[in-house]
């Protein structure tokens, strides 16, 4: 858990966040031991900036992992950043079984399992 938190926190150094100021970065632990991070990246058009827990998880998919089982998130915040709803719903379809750790830079950390971020999420099993 550590080595994902250390993995977001150096993630969260290439964050492209001229726009908010606020820098996120993300690690993903996939099934098979690989680990892919993410920071935010923003647009001038503000509305296709993308957060940093979806950079990391569509780099993983697109290198093939389809499945994680640990999610870091880091900001520095006093109060803990959670994934935004955008994130928790591409989450939840990724990693519904994996625990997510937020953390600052004062190396504060809390621990929800995804389906407490998410309860009652929509999925492919909803589509029947
Ligand atoms: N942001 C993330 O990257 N992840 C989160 O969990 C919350 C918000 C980014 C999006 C935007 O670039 C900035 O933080 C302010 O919302």
């Amino acid at each position: 858990m550590n080595d994902l938190v250390a993995a977001a926190t150096e993630a969260r150094g290439r964050a492209f966040a001229p726009y908010s100021k606020f820098r996120v970065g993300a690690a993903l632990l996939a099934e098979d031991g690989t680990v892919f991070t993410g920071c935010n990246v923003e647009s001038a058009s503000y509305g296709l900036t993308i957060c940093a827990e979806r950079v990391a998880l569509v780099k993983g998919i697109s290198e093939g992992r389809t499945r994680f089982t640990a999610v870091a998130v880091v900001a520095d915040t006093e109060r803990l950043t959670p994934p935004c709803g955008a994130c928790r719903q591409l989450l939840w379809e990724f990693a519904p079984d994996a625990t997510v750790t937020l953390a600052n830079l004062a190396g504060q950390t809390a621990h929800y399992a995804m389906r407490e971020l998410l309860p009652h999420g929509f999925d492919a099993g909803s589509l029947g």
